[in-house]
């Protein structure tokens, strides 16, 4: 059985681009999402324990990516002042940005080998920085990201104890092409392909070590402040 690299949330714009990029380089990759066989929905605990057991049974697994990410939809869009808060939609992103990447830890770092080089790599976003926030607004998505970050170092952790030469981090792909920008690039925001995002990430994460576990880093592996 050959190595295998997962790609989460691989119907997404970043998480397609990642897919098809690590195939074209030779990498046996399963892709999962909640339209994929197996379905994996982040709001439901089971279908990710079973995504992982089809992993599992697969090879062994070297790389996890987490392209999953919720901004606006369904009704909710980001907010631009405190008059805005919304605990449902704050219930939402928490549920989808923080709560379901914990759950990926929960069920996929297990599966990471003791011994040997392997990543878990989430994605997160620089508005998730605390020391980096400087706008405001945008209440849910920033803290609900940073609530993510404060997840993977803890997780790293743990990680290195289990394996040390295992890597979790937070990575920002840069501002991407993808429908969760689309309404933003719309109204001027600068957008790039996400064949360009994936390709730097995929650069980034090839460059990992040890020493980098438990950080967040921008799409040219530079860190982002907490
Ligand atoms: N685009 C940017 O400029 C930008 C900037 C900074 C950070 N990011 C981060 O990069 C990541 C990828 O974003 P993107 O731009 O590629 O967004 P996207 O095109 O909207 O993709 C989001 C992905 O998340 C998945 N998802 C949402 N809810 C889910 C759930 N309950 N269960 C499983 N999957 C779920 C979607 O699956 P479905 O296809 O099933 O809906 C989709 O695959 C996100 O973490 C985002 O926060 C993006």
């Amino acid at each position: 059985m050959g190595d295998l690299a997962v790609v989460v949330g691989a119907t997404g714009g970043v998480g397609a681009a990642l897919a098809t990029a690590l195939a074209t380089a030779g990498h046996n990759v399963v892709a999962l999402g909640r339209a994929t066989t197996p379905p994996l929905d982040l709001l439901d605990e089971a279908s990710i324990a079973a995504a992982a057991a089809h992993v599992a049974a697969q090879g062994t697994l070297r790389l996890v990516i987490d392209a999953t990410g919720f901004l606006h939809g369904d009704g909710f869009e980001p907010e631009r002042s405190w008059r805005d808060l919304d605990p449902a939609h704050m219930a939402r992103a928490f549920a989808v940005n923080a709560i379901g990447p914990a759950l990926l830890m929960k069920h996929f770092l297990p599966l990471l080998p003791r011994q040997g080089p392997s990543v878990f790599a989430t994605l997160s976003a620089r508005v998730g920085s605390i020391g980096d926030n400087r706008l405001g607004g945008w209440y849910a998505y920033r803290a609900s990201k940073a609530a993510l970050n404060q997840l993977v170092r803890t997780a790293a952790i743990e990680l290195r104890r289990r394996a040390p030469e295992a890597v979790c981090v937070a990575l920002h792909p840069g501002t991407v092409a993808t429908p969760l920008s689309a309404p933003f690039a719309r109204a001027g925001l600068a957008v790039r392909p996400a064949e360009e995002a994936a390709a730097d990430l995929l650069r980034v994460i090839t460059a990992l070590g040890p020493a980098d576990s438990g950080t967040f880093l921008d799409h040219k592996g530079l860190p982002i402040p907490w």
